[in-house]
């Protein structure tokens, strides 16, 4: 008698292998990463749900940063190199798209509902600029919920002066309720049963889309409801969050916006408005986008500052307070912007950890010519590999070195446009953490203000250091093409009296 690992492993090839003879008639002439032939390309498609990094670089080191293909349970990913970034980054989305893609590789309509595509409002015209406008308003009050927040989350027991904690999920959770904050204000931000779900909704959306991509496209509605009814996040998180997203529209301050979501109601259509379920899963929606990544950078920065020789740790600190005391010891925009260290740090964290295997991919409309020739057929799939990209020696020196404040050295500090090349949330061709061209992500100076506030109130109320017996953090954990840090992974915090 079969196990049933030994019948889903069998499920599993003979869907791979199914995949490989079709593929073989659509797909663009592109060497192939992993092993060869019908089982080779079956082993291949199961290495990468847990070793799509690896596959990644096997690759880029095989064909030299050209093009090739990347066999996936999701499909097939063409791994475009240096010389198609431009073309990329250029792109308008009438030969290779991104909403396009991006619907097809996480499933939002089938998730959320055909509103969040269909009228993309919050993307054009929330986070594009009228979000951007609101940080300055915003930076003091998340500064207020981080204080308020991170005795809750590290919590010292009277006697004590420090607190061993799972650093990822309590990270992501102080960065959740900060993040709520800005989006739909306090009391709600507080609101832990809230919180806990909308935390969840990512760690189930994300895995759960790209199960989904396994199932006929007919299926997928039937699989999510069933799982959502047994298992899922995602429709208590809308449930729970109604109450403060109506709450908002009875204020409707839309003249003073005071949250995001006042900022949304300004463009909200009617039937929308009137529609609470609809609303309340937009938002959820836009706080998944929110919570996940920075929780992801802060949990680097906090290891790697906790790796760091005190005195460069000293040297950050010292800066942020600083920065502080020029406005008056007042933590607002202006003074994070002088957090030119910090800076540093977090854009080095992107560079050297990069958070997925693949990324800002497109898929082509029309027929595609790429760098080397190739000739990629509609429906072809591409995306970039930030890993290798930021490990090119030819553009970052000693790529393989962690070097906090390899960003601060290139600054000559007059301001310049150069300088600002150096800034974490400048999108270059070199450095696609937050992507590139047009849909480069447009969260990024909310999401790198949200970041810095809260490590700066924890560098200066707390040291960092590792457990007895570790030196650095585990290996990062992968699934399919996105790498997370190791969720068992702890960190100590003490104590440290305030400057
Ligand atoms: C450190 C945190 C973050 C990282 C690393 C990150 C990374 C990315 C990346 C790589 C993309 C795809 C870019 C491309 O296709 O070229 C993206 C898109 C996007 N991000 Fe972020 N993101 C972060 C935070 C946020 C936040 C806080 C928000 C919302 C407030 C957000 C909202 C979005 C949206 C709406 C898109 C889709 C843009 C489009 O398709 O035009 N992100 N992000």
């Amino acid at each position: 008698m079969m196990n049933n690992a030994t019948v889903a492993t069998v499920l599993v090839l003979l869907y791979a292998g199914l995949g490989f003879a079709t593929n073989q008639r659509k797909r663009a002439k592109l060497p192939r990463v992993g092993r060869a032939g019908p089982f080779g390309y079956a082993w291949t498609v199961l290495r990468s749900v847990l070793d799509s990094d690896g596959l990644v670089e096997e690759g880029w080191a095989k064909y030299g940063g050209k093009p090739f293909v990347l066999p996936s349970m999701s499909g097939e990913w063409i791994v475009l190199g240096p010389d198609d970034i431009e073309q990329l980054r250029r792109s308008d989305d009438t030969v290779f798209n991104a909403p396009e893609r991006a619907k097809a590789l996480f499933l939002p309509n089938t998730m959320f509902g055909n509103h969040l595509t269909d009228h993309p409002y919050h993307l054009e015209t929330i986070i594009r600029s009228d979000l951007t406008k609101s940080l300055h308003s915003l930076v003091p009050e998340m500064h207020e919920e981080a204080q308020l927040a991170i005795p809750d989350h590290i919590p010292i027991i009277s006697g004590q002066t420090s607190a061993t904690i799972p650093l990822f999920s309590t990270m992501v959770h102080l960065i959740a309720r900060v993040s709520n904050r800005a989006m739909i204000g306090a009391p709600g931000c507080r609101d832990e049963k809230f919180l806990q779900y909308q935390v969840s909704v990512a760690e189930e959306v994300i895995p759960m889309s790209q199960i989904l991509n396994w199932f006929p496209a007919a299926l997928r509605p039937v699989v999510w409801k069933l799982f959502c009814v047994t298992l899922g996040a995602k429709d208590r998180a809308v449930k729970l969050i109604g109450p403060y997203v109506k709450a908002r529209i009875d204020y409707a301050q839309q003249d003073n916006p005071s949250t995001i979501v006042d900022l949304l109601l300004r463009y909200a259509p009617e039937e929308e408005i009137k529609n609470l379920p609809m609303l309340a899963a937009r938002v959820v929606h836009l706080n998944m986008a929110a919570t996940h990544t920075s929780g992801i950078f802060t949990t680097h920065a906090l290891f790697e500052l906790a790796r760091l020789p005190p005195e460069q740790v000293e040297m950050v600190r010292t800066e942020i307070a600083a920065a502080i005391a020029s406005e008056g010891g007042v933590l607002n925009k202006t003074a994070v912007g002088k957090f030119y260290l910090l800076d540093s740090l977090l854009k080095e964290i992107g560079r050297f950890h990069s958070l997925f295997a693949v990324g800002s991919s497109r898929v082509t409309l029309k027929e595609a010519v790429i760098s080397d020739g190739t000739v990629l057929p509609p429906g072809s799939v591409v995306a970039l590999a930030p890993k290798p990209m930021h490990n090119n020696p030819k553009t970052y020196s000693d790529p393989e070195t962690f070097d906090p404040f390899r960003f601060t050295k290139l600054r000559t500090g007059a301001g310049t446009a150069a300088d600002i090349q150096q800034s974490f949330t400048t999108l270059s061709n070199d450095y696609i953490v937050f992507g590139i061209g047009k849909h480069g992500c447009p969260g990024r100076f909310f999401a790198a203000l949200k970041i810095k506030v809260v490590l700066a109130e924890l560098l200066l109320n707390y040291d960092f250091s590792f457990p007895e017996g570790a030196s650095h953090a585990p290996k990062p954990f992968s699934f399919n093409i996105f790498t997370v840090p190791n969720p068992t992974a702890k960190l100590v915090f003490t104590k440290r009296q305030r400057f």
